[in-house]
């Protein structure tokens, strides 16, 4: 066979494989989980369905900004993870798609309910309680102590040794202010963040960076998601996940399609597709290690159980909404931020 036929049957070849993909098209999605799950995700949906996925990594509180600065011509489809509560945030604003999946039936309690709360604008994908995590190998060289409590990480012994996110920028900050807030009453709590503050080293823009920051030794410990540490001793780090002895709050990972989505049928596509129990058993093995919402998908044996730690009952209503947010925010910034080092 001549070179030139050749190269035009294999032409002719590439061109009617891209047919699909091109038929299919595309999907921009923003994507608020570690990014290794997130390239995991697009990449499987992108095999499975030919959708081309144009993904962005961003923290929640930063994704919902985004949002609602874009909200007159939105340049985002779909939104998948982050905590729940800026996901309530945005569909209070009006921000993002009503939208039943008939995948609905198939999920937890907890991720129906915050489909209903949310008039279906938004729906859980994951669940994962809030604690710290904390490098045994540095606090054994120094000579400190388990930290066992919220009251522990206010031991003088801790300054400069403590990460946390910046509320403003992470879910998984804005979590932790709004657990310590129902623990402890609006007022106790930021007397508390702003002691806590003498021992912070860093407020980083992503929600897992401090215990990443510990696993490598530049912290001793990083307030986060359990299962961001368990994630770290998974990968073979010296960390040690605690669930805070005085109680915690948790996070009900969300998905929700942002309103005047250009792809809109694809967005569904991937929402019905993400609450697949083979797609959320298949999260483990890029170390996420949160609790699937669909009942039928498997628990990584990882995951930290919520019947082992005490946890509150967390007011999505109260502290999903727009206007304590920025609330809690402002006082923030004022009382703790203003301060940081
Ligand atoms: O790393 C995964 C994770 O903890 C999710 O469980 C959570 O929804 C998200 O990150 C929160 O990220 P951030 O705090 O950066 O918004």
């Amino acid at each position: 066979m001549k070179t030139t036929t050749l190269s035009l049957m294999l032409f002719a070849g590439t061109a009617l494989a891209a047919l699909p993909a091109q038929a299919a098209g595309s999907l921009n999605l923003i994507c608020s989980a570690d990014v290794v799950i997130c390239e995991q995700m697009t990449g499987d949906f992108q095999k499975e369905t030919g959708i081309k996925v144009n993904m962005v990594r961003l923290s929640s509180g930063e994704t919902y900004a985004k949002i609602r600065a874009e909200a007159r011509n939105p340049k985002t489809d779909i939104w998948w993870a982050g905590t729940g509560d800026p996901h309530l945030q945005a569909a209070s604003d009006g921000l993002t798609l009503e939208y039943k999946s008939p995948m609905l039936d198939q999920l937890q309690d907890w991720a129906k309910k915050q489909a209903e709360g949310s008039g279906y604008r938004t729906v859980g994908v994951y669940a994962g309680a809030l604690g710290w995590g904390y490098n045994t190998e540095i606090f054994q060289k120094k000579g400190l102590k388990e930290p066992k409590c919220w009251a522990d990480l206010l031991d003088a012994s801790l300054k400069g040794e403590i990460q946390m996110a910046n509320p403003n920028s992470s879910g998984t900050a804005y979590t932790a202010l709004a657990s310590l807030v129902q623990i402890m009453g609006e007022d106790q709590a930021f007397d508390y963040l702003k002691k806590l503050n003498g021992n912070i080293a860093q407020y980083t823009k992503s929600g897992s960076a401090p215990v990443k920051a510990a696993a490598r030794g530049e912290a001793g410990l990083g307030i986060v998601f359990m299962h961001d540490a368990v994630a770290q001793t998974a990968e073979g780090f010296p960390i040690k996940s605690i669930a805070p002895c005085e109680g915690t709050g948790y996070e009900i990972g969300s998905m929700s399609i942002i309103r005047g989505a250009k792809n809109l049928d694809n967005a569904k596509a991937w929402y019905d597709w993400a609450l697949k129990p083979e797609v959320q058993s298949r999260m483990k093995d890029a170390k996420s290690f949160q609790l699937p919402s669909n009942k039928s998908a498997e628990v990584p044996k990882e995951a930290p159980k919520f019947e082992d730690i005490k946890l509150i009952d967390y007011d999505f209503a109260t502290f999903g909404d727009a206007e304590k947010r920025k609330a809690l925010l402002e006082r923030w910034d004022r009382e703790v931020g203003a301060s940081a080092n």
